[in-house]
């Protein structure tokens, strides 16, 4: 509960329902100033444990607490400086955002309705403040639930896929206003079952499937340890092919739709080119390719020796936008 306990501590959560194990003995680590993401595909077990992490819910097993505080044990105490959102924010249709707002704000005290104003002007709300929140898009209510975080002054954010259901604008929207959040020294716990949505914006990663934490560190090093994957078009891709995989440091090389995949560091993807150049052929495009989640996952299983099925979605993910709480 000191000023230095770390914002969220996770040791064996389980969470039980009937026959479902939805969380699985999971640790988390949230250390200050983290962008911390939690990743995993739909069905995975994330909302329930940010829930059992903001105390909506009773573990079954284990423990979590924020900041050295065990909501089960000191209730609202616990939630000091912590604010968020499961799922998608609730919010009166029918009142405008800034009533929407105010209200908030009435039962938080300390001067949150002082912030009402700072609070839409930091997600960029001020414009729609007198808009009824029933026509607002699902981005501009994922901005202002995190407004309504805000107005808690939190030093500790949990979102749940606050960016999932986004256009593109959007998401980068959501992105960058995380990114400013944590500039300003506010540590976030954000789940997503998206890896573009995270991997711009945080560090550190635990990713979880079917309950269970398979992975918890760096994102870099994860990616590191699978070796950077490239895809290369070129004038003559199946002569490339063969190069590649005569080439030293290169991995994996093989056919793709539209060129050829390879796995390598830099200076072997460099050595590369020479040798095509030598072999007179151009090169078309050359560029890194983004691991997928599925590709993580596969990697990830595979070196665990689990075997399991990378899981899929299941189509919940739509309907949690729309579900209340
Ligand atoms: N209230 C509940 N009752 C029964 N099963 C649940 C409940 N909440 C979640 N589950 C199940 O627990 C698992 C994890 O769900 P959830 O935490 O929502 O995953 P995620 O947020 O990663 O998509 C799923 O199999 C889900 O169906
Ligand atoms: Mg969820």
């Amino acid at each position: 509960m000191g000023a230095d306990a770390p914002p969220v501590r996770a040791r064996g959560l389980v969470k039980r329902y009937k026959e479902v194990l939805a969380v699985d003995h999971i640790d988390l680590n949230v250390d200050q100033g983290d962008v911390y993401g939690f990743l995993g595909p739909n069905g995975a077990g994330k909302t329930t444990t940010l829930r059992m992490a903001l105390g909506l819910i009773v573990p079954s097993e284990g423990k979590v607490e924020l900041f050295g505080r065990d909501p089960m044990r000191e209730g609202a105490r616990a939630l000091a400086g912590v604010a968020g959102f499961v799922e998608a924010p609730r919010f009166y249709p029918y009142l405008t955002a800034r009533k929407n707002l105010q209200m908030l704000a009435a039962l938080d005290g300390d001067g949150a309705k002082d912030r009402i104003g700072e609070v839409l002007d930091v997600v960029e709300l001020t414009p729609r403040a007198g808009h009824r929140v029933g026509g607002f898009s699902h981005g501009m209510r994922q901005r202002l639930g995190i407004a309504a975080a805000l107005l808690r002054r939190p030093r500790l954010l949990i979102l749940d896929e606050p960016a999932t259901g986004l256009d593109p604008a959007g998401m980068r929207d959501m992105r960058l206003l995380i990114r400013r959040l944590a500039d300003d020294g506010i540590t976030v716990l954000l789940s997503s079952h998206q890896l573009p949505e995270v991997q711009e914006l945080c560090d550190r990663v635990a990713i979880v499937d079917s309950g269970r934490v398979v992975y918890e560190g760096a994102l870099a090093d994860l990616r590191r340890q699978g070796g950077a994957g490239y895809r290369l078009r070129s004038t003559d891709d199946q002569r490339a092919l063969q190069i590649a995989r005569e080439q030293p440091g290169l991995e994996n090389a093989r056919a793709a739709e539209d060129g050829i995949d390879f796995q390598a560091d830099e200076r072997h993807v460099g050595e590369l080119t020479l040798a095509l150049g030598r072999a007179g052929i151009g090169i078309l495009a050359l560029a890194p390719e983004l691991a997928t989640l599925e590709d993580l996952f596969f990697r990830l299983t595979e070196t665990a020796g689990a075997g399991s099925e990378p899981a899929g979605g299941d189509g919940r993910a739509e309907a949690e936008l729309v579900s209340a709480q």
